[in-house]
């Protein structure tokens, strides 16, 4: 169904209750997402983005009961991205010659993908296209969080489209940010910054700047995807400043893979130290084979350090051990301390091999990690509580 945001824009686009995994494999999505998409109605019409391919017949089918589609004057494609851009083969061989407005980037990506040549007009930063009483101006921002994308704000309403930024995956119903839970919105807008933006982050940081200094007033933030922001829309802003900030809780997260045990018995007794010294420190058990992906690297995000763990295996560590630290380095989070540790029974190389991958992806080691023979006994287990007591304490100096 749709729904109105203002007597102007109307939300056409798809919520996928369904949806348990986005990109892939890559994101879970536990409460479903949504492709939002935006028809502006003023003297002349304006469709901001599509919904993804799965759902195009859906989507036109639903444009054509808000709009006759010879009457949309133009498309606007702030990313080419398929969850934004993948109706538009359906939607174009309806209205072939409407233009669609886009960077230089996005010309590439959506002919890239669609292989057509359809009537894209390139657009930069400050360039404007008048609808009547209203006004578009766009704002290109690229890597954030592909080289095409860019934001949209609509003058008269006051609302910046602004893409992926800000978004959440998040099915609801009700559309609009001050109708849900509060710290499951928030939770939703941290993991997808945490887990798709987190690399970008000084990039998020200077267009942030860069808009605020454009003083256009924003009464709404209408994001791609979740709920659209109409309630104190600075607040997700201020958040984005904070996240974009080497971001940390008070927090240490362990993760940790294990064969026989002997692993997920070193992480708890470093989990009873670091909990002996510090009564403060939020500390979170992960075992990276069992956990999401996607909520480990948000746990890491929150965290202020990271103890990563795996038995030796053919001289190396374990493959989820090995996922995790290549999604970690990928994110290139600052800001935050690490240490490694792990059982062996005979080579013993995979802390030293932690390290350095943790040394990859920026983080700041405490040591040089704890190592144990075999099955740690009652003596290595107080070590290893006494490793987790210096941890916290190395933190709190
Ligand atoms: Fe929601 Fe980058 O697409």
């Amino acid at each position: 169904m749709s729904k109105k945001i203002t007597s102007k824009v109307t939300w056409v686009g798809k919520t996928d209750w369904e949806l348990k995994k986005f990109h892939g494999d890559e994101f879970s999505t536990h409460r479903g997402s949504s492709y939002n998409s935006y028809l502006i109605k003023d003297k002349k019409a304006a469709l901001i983005d599509t919904v993804w391919m799965p759902y195009d017949k859906e989507f036109v089918g639903k444009l054509k009961k808000e709009i006759d589609l010879n009457k949309i004057d133009f498309i606007i494609a702030n990313h080419g991205e398929v969850d934004h851009s993948g109706s538009l083969p359906a939607l174009m061989s309806e209205i072939p010659n409407t233009p669609i407005y886009c960077t230089a980037n996005a010309v590439k990506s959506i002919k890239g993908q669609y292989h057509k040549d359809w009537n894209f007009v390139v657009v930069k930063t400050g360039d404007k296209l008048n609808l009547g009483d209203t006004e578009l101006t766009f704002i290109e921002a690229p890597m954030l969080h592909w080289p095409d994308t860019m934001f949209s704000y609509l003058s008269g309403e006051n609302i910046l489209f602004s893409n992926d930024g800000f978004g959440q995956h998040f099915a609801t119903e009700s559309l609009f940010n001050d109708t849900v839970d509060q710290s499951q919105l928030y939770e939703e807008a941290l993991k997808y910054y945490a887990n798709i933006l987190t690399p970008f982050s000084v990039m998020v940081t200077k267009k942030i700047k860069e808009i605020m200094q454009m003083n256009l007033p924003i009464d709404t933030i209408c994001p791609s995807h979740g709920l659209i922001w109409r309630e104190n829309p600075i607040e997700i802003v201020k958040k984005y400043l904070a996240w974009a900030d080497g971001y940390k809780e008070n927090q240490i997260s362990i993760v940790y893979d294990t064969m026989w045990n002997s692993t997920r018995k070193m992480a708890e007794a470093i989990a009873c130290g670091i909990e002996q010294a510090d009564k403060e420190v939020t500390i979170k058990l992960l075992n990276s084979s069992k956990f999401d992906k996607t909520d480990i690297i948000t746990e890491v995000f929150r965290s202020k350090a990271i103890l990563v763990g795996s038995p030796t295996v053919n001289n190396g560590y374990l493959y989820s051990t090995a996922g995790i630290l290549e999604l970690i380095r990928g994110m290139k989070m600052k800001n935050k301390y690490a240490a490694a540790f792990g059982s062996y029974g005979w080579s013993g190389e995979s802390v030293k091999m932690i390290n350095e991958e943790l040394t990859k992806a920026g983080f700041t080691l405490i040591d040089e990690g704890f190592k144990t023979l075999w099955t740690p006994d009652e003596d290595v287990t107080e070590k290893l509580r006494e490793y987790g007591r210096n941890f916290a304490a190395k933190l709190q100096e």
